[in-house]
């Protein structure tokens, strides 16, 4: 029944609104979901958690948790001024109060934490608050991640990283977070019980950075094989990653069958009924094509409940799993009956083992194929699972909802969630307008079965403040002030307030994170990360001209503040998207060189891209510590037990963001604007483009994209084996470089877009 808010709180401003829309319906089935740590558990690792942050000052915070203060199971905290100048936080769960506590540090200490570093000067004393502050979610779960962020982002994280990052999660109110490490482990068992042997699962599992598609049944064997250190190291961190989320009062998803197997199940047992599955993307069957066990054959159930039992004993549980039948994977048959039968069986592997069972699952396969996915489709998959027993996401809910088209979700409970980033790209990109209004508008839509907000990017570690602001709208009831929000996050996240800084935020705001083309996929298409062609894709959804101001007022106001991290990260930032927009510009200019045979022309915007602007961006980027190559192989290596794997790893880690795949597969999917990667293989490849045209203009040839595309390949190819130590630290002078890149190539911007 929904029921109504009387007494809930805008945020910032300490007014009280009475709303009158309904909040999340409520689902009897998901009522006793909640953090199952004790209040003096969590209380501790609240308390430990703002130790952390805020050092010795943490100790002018007095924190407690109580869980009977959840009106209708939703979390509550409140701030009030304590004697000696301290703060009380009181809330629902260690989550709630950790979300209010940073709640404070934003908006009266103007203070920020985020992937790009942490501005916490907080003033002394602590600011008082005047009366009582009280927020509320009219959101029963806030998730986080996407099956893939385990590959692009965290695949390389050790423990004190996975900390920081469960910090952040719940400083940001997230309660229900994707808990996937180590499952391999567990596989392995099962797969060792069942009578396969190491071969078998060797030619099974891919390497670390591929994970995410081997559990999806997209991809075997590439990069592989997982060694039993690994395997050790990933289990002992989920250990400790479940135990923090828990104590902090997060309730982690845990993974389940999805009927995806080894190929030797085929030899082992003949009679089941497993189907090869055809290749997916642009691999063929000597990576893909997995093995697929039909949710109906008792073998199903067998290995569902094998793995679940194992993963129960291992971990323990918060009831709710997550798996993925058909994850850009079209099904057998598109009967109703079929696939109600199968969604039937999935949720039986689970109930078996775990009677409380809810399955999440992600929408995304609703997007990936809506030919397929039809509104009958749908529902029968939808309706093989009680109404309540499953939650689903809505995965790219900010561009392609799919609660709307399906009278929400036939009834069952769902998420909205932002996906934002695809394959972890670097490139500044929101879509704030969708963001602020689309989860007010799945709250008030009839009969909504809206049960949380979620953020789903495939790779983090980008665009922070798009996390951040998505992270606050789920204690908002009602859409926000974008430039006034704008312009609050420059103050805190410098520590200062003047208006260059504002308003380069609001340049920022109305261009390059106001993206408004219906169903745009974030996935940088930026000619600067892509394989040249004469056919590039140089489409904009933003005036560059917003960028270029927001940039010049960035550099002005840069001198004093480079000390500050996260302006010195912004800076960085927001220059290269400057000149990620001149490559565009000077590529249009080689090209039409090129078309009106003008070798001088060529010669000169060639010459300016890879002699001067590419070798530029790789300084710049290599001059700041959140931008480099070096730390990504540098984490990749540390993992290693010995200089063998070391060398795996180190592969993996560079094939990924590059070929994805042995000959380019996927290729640039999971592209990144890195020091030592922008010098290495962008301007290698740019080079290798110019002078190319530079020979065929000389040669009176056309230009073969065939033969150049072979040629570069090599190039691509010996980048990912080449071994090449970059540097983990942070090289040269930001502010230097920054000053040279803007005196030269301001005024050259501004001309071409006159
Ligand atoms: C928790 O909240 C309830 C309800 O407001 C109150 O009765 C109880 O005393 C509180 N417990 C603690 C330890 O503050
Ligand atoms: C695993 O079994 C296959 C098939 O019987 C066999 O070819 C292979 O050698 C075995 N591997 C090991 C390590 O026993
Ligand atoms: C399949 O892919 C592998 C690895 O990329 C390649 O070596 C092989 O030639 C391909 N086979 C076919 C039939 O295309
Ligand atoms: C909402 O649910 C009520 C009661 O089941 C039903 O009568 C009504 O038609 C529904 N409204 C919409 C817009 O689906
Ligand atoms: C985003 O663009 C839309 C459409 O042009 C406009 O209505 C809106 O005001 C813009 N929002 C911001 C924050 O600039
Ligand atoms: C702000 O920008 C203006 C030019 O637009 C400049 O004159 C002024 O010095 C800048 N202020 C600061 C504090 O950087
Ligand atoms: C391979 O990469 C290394 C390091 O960047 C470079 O020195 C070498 O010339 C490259 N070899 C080829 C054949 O491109």
């Amino acid at each position: 029944m929904p029921y109504k808010c009387s007494w809930c709180l805008s945020l910032p401003l300490i007014a009280v609104i009475y709303v009158t829309f309904p909040a999340n319906c409520e689902f009897p089935t998901l009522a006793h979901l909640g953090p199952q740590a004790s209040d003096e558990t969590q209380t501790k690792a609240l308390t430990d958690l703002v130790k952390r942050l805020l050092g010795s000052r943490g100790s002018e915070f007095i924190l407690l948790v109580n869980r009977s203060l959840a009106r209708d199971d939703l979390d509550v905290c409140e701030l009030r001024s304590a004697g000696g100048d301290k703060i009380a936080a009181t809330g629902s769960s260690g989550v709630a109060v950790a979300a209010g506590v940073y709640h404070y540090l934003k908006y009266y200490c103007s203070c920020q934490v985020s992937w790009s570093g942490s501005q916490l000067s907080l003033p002394s004393p602590l600011p008082g608050v005047p009366g009582v502050l009280r927020l509320s979610t009219p959101h029963k779960f806030r998730y986080y991640q996407n099956v893939c962020t385990q590959s692009y982002s965290s695949v390389w994280w050790d423990w004190r990283r996975w900390e920081q990052e469960i910090d952040w999660m719940a400083l940001n109110g997230v309660n229900l977070p994707l808990a996937f490490t180590g499952q391999e482990a567990l596989w392995q068992e099962v797969y060792l019980g069942l009578g396969l042997n190491q071969t078998d699962i060797d030619s099974f599992f891919t390497g670390p950075a591929f994970l995410a598609w081997n559990r999806m049944g997209n991809l075997v064997q590439w990069g592989g094989p997982l060694s039993s250190s690994w395997h050790i190291k990933q289990l002992y961190l989920q250990y400790r990653i479940l135990q923090r989320m828990r104590a902090l009062g997060m309730m982690p998803v845990l993974p389940a069958f999805s009927g995806i197997v080894p190929k030797a199940i085929t030899r082992l047992f003949p009679q089941a009924k497993v189907t090869k599955l055809g290749p997916w993307s642009n691999f063929n069957c000597s990576y893909s094509c997995a093995y697929v066990l039909e949710p109906s054959d008792p073998l199903f159930q067998r290995i569902g409940s094998l793995f679940l039992s194992k993963l129960l004993a291992e971990f323990g549980t918060d009831h709710i799993y997550n798996t993925d039948t058909f994850n850009e994977m079209t099904p057998t048959s598109s009967d109703p009956v079929y696939l109600s039968a199968v969604s039937r069986s999935v949720f039986a592997s689970m109930t078996s083992v775990d009677s409380q069972a809810i399955w999440l699952m992600q929408g995304w396969l609703f997007v990936n194929n809506p030919t397929f996915w039809k509104q009958e489709q749908i529902k029968a998959l939808l309706h093989g699972v009680p109404i309540g027993r499953m939650i689903v996401l809505d995965l790219f809910a900010e561009s392609m909802p799919v609660f709307s088209s399906t009278s929400s979700f036939y009834g069952q409970p769902f998420i909205w969630c932002m996906l934002h980033n695809f394959g972890g790209n670097s490139g500044l990109f929101g879509t704030v307008e969708n963001i602020n209004m689309g989860p007010f508008e799945a709250l008030r839509y009839p009969n909504s079965t809206l049960v949380g907000l979620g953020m789903a990017p495939e790779g983090i570690e980008q665009n922070p403040v798009v996390y951040e602001l998505m992270s606050e709208l789920a204690w908002h009831w009602e859409p926000i002030d974008l430039y006034k929000w704008a312009s609050l996050y420059a103050a805190r996240r410098y520590g200062v307030s003047h208006e260059n800084l504002t308003d380069s935020w609001k340049l920022l705001f109305h261009s390059v994170y106001n993206c408004t083309v219906p169903k745009y996929k974030n996935h940088n298409h930026s000619p600067l990360v892509r394989r040249p062609t004469m056919h590039m894709n140089t489409d904009l959804w933003y005036n560059p001209r917003d960028l270029y101001e927001a940039w010049r007022l960035m550099y002005l106001s840069a001198k004093p503040l480079m000390s500050v991290e996260t302006f010195r990260y912004d800076l960085v930032d927001v220059t290269r998207q400057a000149l990620q927009l001149l490559t565009t510009q000077l590529y249009l200019e080689i090209k039409d060189a090129f078309q009106k045979q003008n070798l001088p022309k060529l010669l000169t915007a060639g010459g300016l891209l890879v002699s001067d602007l590419l070798p530029e961006l790789d300084r710049l980027l290599s001059s700041e510590s959140h931008f480099l190559l070096g730390l990504w192989l540098e984490q990749a290596r540390a993992l290693a037990q010995d200089k063998h794997e070391a060398e795996q790893y180190e592969v993996n880690a560079r094939n990924q963001i590059t070929l994805w795949g042995p000959e380019g597969n996927i290729l640039d999917y999971a592209s990144k604007e890195w020091g030592g990667l922008m010098g290495d293989y962008y301007t290698q490849r740019w080079s290798l483009f110019v002078n190319t045209l530079v020979q065929c203009l000389d040669r009176g040839k056309p230009f073969n994209q065939d033969a150049f595309n072979q040629a570069v390949f090599q190039v691509e190819k010996n980048f990912t084996i080449n071994q090449k130590k970059y540097p983990s630290k942070p090289q040269g002078d930001t502010y230097d470089i920054v000053t040279r890149i803007f005196l030269k190539y301001y005024p050259k911007a501004l001309k071409r877009l006159n």
